[in-house]
């Protein structure tokens, strides 16, 4: 029987950015929960495990002091399939333990679709943080997580006006809000510890405006040997002029020493660093290069140049503002746009003031007060 003096949400999570933004909220429960005003916001934690490796998980949680998770369900990777469909019915069995009143996810990840595969068929009510985004191409795993997710959601917190508008043409109106975006607020939170918190321009020898940044992850870059070695064979020639820094994500890694047979001479490739870490890198750097989703927002916060090795975005705002510079796995297109990127004048406030993990408990608590009426 559900409890009216509390508020019981399920948060799944799995991967790197869903910690970051997992966080967000767990703060503001924790903040609501010190106001004491009822109901008490409970909130259950499961890690599916998608990511598993210290740097890519634990590090999140020491760091951004979120709670212990109550599940830890260590699916690992895997093929697609067979890792949502082993989250799926394991989630589903949490669910069915725990019968929350919410369950809660983020972003597009196959975490993602797993939680909300689950809690739709048991009828539990789903919030997606993150939701509207679209990319158009139907090749990404992350547009067919997402548009599932937002199919499935009751409440869907848009971090943009344009978000709002994908979810329209789809037909989804009902459920939908602009809250910003979470990521907003971790960087907030991130950007005023780091000082205290990250010595890596140090450890790495590093001036400010004296080197680039560069990540590169996603399956359209890292799965296709053409796009991945020219990216790579860029970046190389790029770091001949000034330091390129790529902290690399496993599944790079893992491409890198087992599958090309590539000669990066200067590239400085370190392991993946944590929030506090990438936050003074970005800060410090004198342009970003990335397929990340995250750190084209990130630098577009801090005022980074961004270059994107993507062929399209999510957050076409970015690129909109002349901060972001789309240019895919084009070798010319990147070393133009690196080495003469003009910054614009302007700088419009894009995606919230940093209270959208706030606004998002708010939402969830006035929904539970109708619900109870
Ligand atoms: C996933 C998300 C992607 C997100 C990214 C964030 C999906 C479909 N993709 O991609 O949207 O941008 O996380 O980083 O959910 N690996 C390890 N250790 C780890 C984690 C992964 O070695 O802790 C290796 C494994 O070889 C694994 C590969 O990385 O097969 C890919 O991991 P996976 O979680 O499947 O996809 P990501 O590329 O991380
Ligand atoms: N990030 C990090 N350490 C790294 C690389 C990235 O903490 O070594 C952070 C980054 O700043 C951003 C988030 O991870 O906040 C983005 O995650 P990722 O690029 O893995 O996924 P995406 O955002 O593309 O889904």
């Amino acid at each position: 029987m559900t409890d009216r003096n509390q508020l019981k949400i399920v948060t799944i999570i799995g991967a790197r950015p869903q910690f970051i933004k997992a966080a967000t909220i767990s703060r503001a429960i924790a903040a609501h929960n010190r106001s004491g005003t009822s109901p008490a916001v409970v909130e259950i934690l499961i890690h599916t495990g998608q990511h598993y490796d210290d740097g890519m998980s634990a590090i999140f949680f020491r760091e951004l002091e979120i709670p212990e998770p109550k599940y830890n369900l260590n699916v690992g990777s895997g093929p697609h399939g067979q890792q949502t469909g082993q989250m799926l019915a394991t989630i589903e069995e949490t669910l069915l333990a725990e019968q929350p009143d919410w369950v809660l996810i983020y972003g597009d990840t196959n975490s993602t679709l797993a939680g909300a595969l689950a809690a739709a068929k048991l009828h539990i009510p789903i919030a997606h943080v993150e939701a509207g985004l679209r990319s158009f191409n139907r090749r990404m795993p992350e547009e067919i997580n997402r548009i599932v997710a937002d199919r499935l959601a009751t409440l869907l917190f848009c971090p943009s006006q344009t978000s709002v508008e994908n979810l329209i043409a789809e037909g989804i109106v009902k459920g939908v809000s602009i809250v910003g975006d979470v990521m907003a607020d971790a960087l907030e939170f991130a950007v005023a510890k780091v000082s205290d918190n990250s010595d890596i321009l140090n450890r790495l020898g590093l001036q400010p405006q004296s080197y680039l940044l560069a990540t590169v992850h996603r399956a359209e870059n890292t799965g296709d040997s053409q796009r991945f070695r020219t990216i790579m064979a860029t970046l190389s020639e790029l770091s001949e002029r000034e330091p390129v820094i790529l902290p690399l994500h496993p599944r790079t890694k893992k491409i890198l020493e087992h599958t090309l047979n590539l000669e990066l001479p200067s590239l400085r490739l370190i392991d993946p660093v944590g929030y506090f870490d990438i936050i003074a890198l970005e800060k410090s750097a004198r342009l970003l290069l990335t397929d990340s989703g995250g750190m084209q927002k990130e630098a577009y916060w801090l005022k980074v140049p961004c270059i994107t090795l993507r062929d399209e975005t999510e957050w076409v705002e970015t690129v909109e503002s002349g901060w972001n510079i789309l240019a895919g796995a084009n070798q010319k297109k990147i070393i133009n746009a690196t080495q003469n990127f003009t910054q614009p004048m302007a700088h419009p406030d894009l995606y919230g003031d940093g209270h959208a993990a706030e606004k998002i408990i708010i939402s969830l608590l006035e929904e539970n007060a109708l619900k109870n009426e």
